[in-house]
């Protein structure tokens, strides 16, 4: 765990949350939830039938007495949830029945305890796939006003031999399939925002196969006009692009690729032309380069939410609830 987890621990001090696990009988899950009951910052709300929970962490050997267990076959305000739900789906003409059907899921009956207040955040994706964790937010808590796309973010740290951390952002690595220069835009906007709240002073690089036209194709102008149009978003913000990664990074390729781009050589927010590059580089960073990747964090919509890789382990578990916690 890194030291800005400190911070965001302070936050979440000075205002605990409530949170919703919908796999609420997986070991890693049970674990996490043991370790957050013994500290007073995060209150764990586990979904599932509460005697095979009860069982599972039995078996597993981790306490969570105290844990709020919410049984959607159990739960007594169902008939308000499926009124609230039919409501928000009623352009979709779905009926009480199916809406009942559909809150019998996990995903979706936890959802909906966000949205209707008795949550103040969702981790999901231990067993879900991230289309079955990121649907139901995208559909019940929807984008944020000033948002036209929910995407996301990794946040990746490794310690230096200095003894602090070098944190870097990419985006959108989960999220959007094809992203055009407008959303890529919106993706840097909140990817330089989310790495603010992680300490870094965002520099932002669009990347390429390309640096500032070394390369043709229709990629490398969407990425040079995205890095316009994102400039003109927060002209406060360093951001440039097109740029390869090399260039991005090392201070000595940048003196000849790039040799005026203030971003060159020292970037650290990176912004990727779609979710193949982005998450085939978050992954080399994580896998080869020993950095630890947080995320996929869901930047853009009105309530956190956020998604665990099928392969996590009960400390990424608890790291991603106290960072998906502390953005609510
Ligand atoms: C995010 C994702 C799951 C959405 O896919 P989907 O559910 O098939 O999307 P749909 O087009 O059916 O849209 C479902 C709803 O979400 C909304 N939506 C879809 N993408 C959205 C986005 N990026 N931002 C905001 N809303 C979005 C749609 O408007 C729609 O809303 P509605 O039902 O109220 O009309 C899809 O983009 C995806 O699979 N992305 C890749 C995920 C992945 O595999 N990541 C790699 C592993 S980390």
């Amino acid at each position: 765990m890194f030291g800005g987890f400190g911070q965001l621990i302070q936050v979440l001090k000075a205002s605990p949350k409530k949170i919703v696990f919908t796999e609420g009988s997986d070991p890693r899950i049970l674990e996490a939830a043991s370790r957050l009951l013994a500290s007073n910052f995060l209150s764990p709300i586990l979904v599932g039938d509460e005697d095979e929970i009860v069982l599972a962490a039995e078996d597993s050997g981790f306490n969570i007495r105290g844990a709020n267990i919410v049984d959607p076959a159990k739960y007594e305000n169902m008939d308000e949830m499926v009124e609230k739900f039919c409501e928000l789906r009623k352009s979709k003409g779905v009926t009480p029945e199916q809406a009942r059907k559909i809150l019998s899921q996990a995903n979706y009956f936890g959802t909906m305890l966000v949205k209707m207040g008795e949550a103040d955040a969702l981790l999901g994706g231990a067993t879900y796939s991230t289309a079955d964790t990121v649907r139901p937010a995208l559909q019940l808590i929807k984008t944020k006003p000033e948002n036209n796309i929910v995407s996301s973010c990794f946040i990746l740290v490794r310690p230096r031999a200095t003894g602090d951390n070098e944190v870097l952002a990419m985006g959108d690595c989960a999220i959007n399939i094809k992203p055009n220069e407008d959303e890529l835009a919106e993706i840097a906007v909140e990817t330089a925002k989310c790495a603010r709240i992680f300490g870094v002073d965002p520099q932002v690089a669009f990347l390429s196969y390309s640096t500032f036209g070394s390369g043709e194709g229709e990629d490398v102008d969407k990425m040079r006009n995205a890095a316009q149009k994102a400039k003109e978003k927060m002209p406060d913000v360093p951001v440039e692009g097109e740029m390869q990664f090399d260039a991005a990074v090392s201070p000595r390729v940048a003196r000849t690729k790039c040799p005026d781009s203030q971003v060159g050589g020292h970037a650290n927010t990176f912004i990727f032309p779609d979710i193949s590059a982005g998450n085939i580089g978050y992954k080399i960073a994580q896998r080869m380069g020993n950095f630890e990747a947080y995320g996929p964090i869901l930047l853009g919509l009105n309530a956190p939410v956020n998604d665990l890789s099928r392969g996590c382990n009960a400390s990424e578990v608890y790291s991603m609830a106290i960072i998906t916690a502390a953005l609510a």
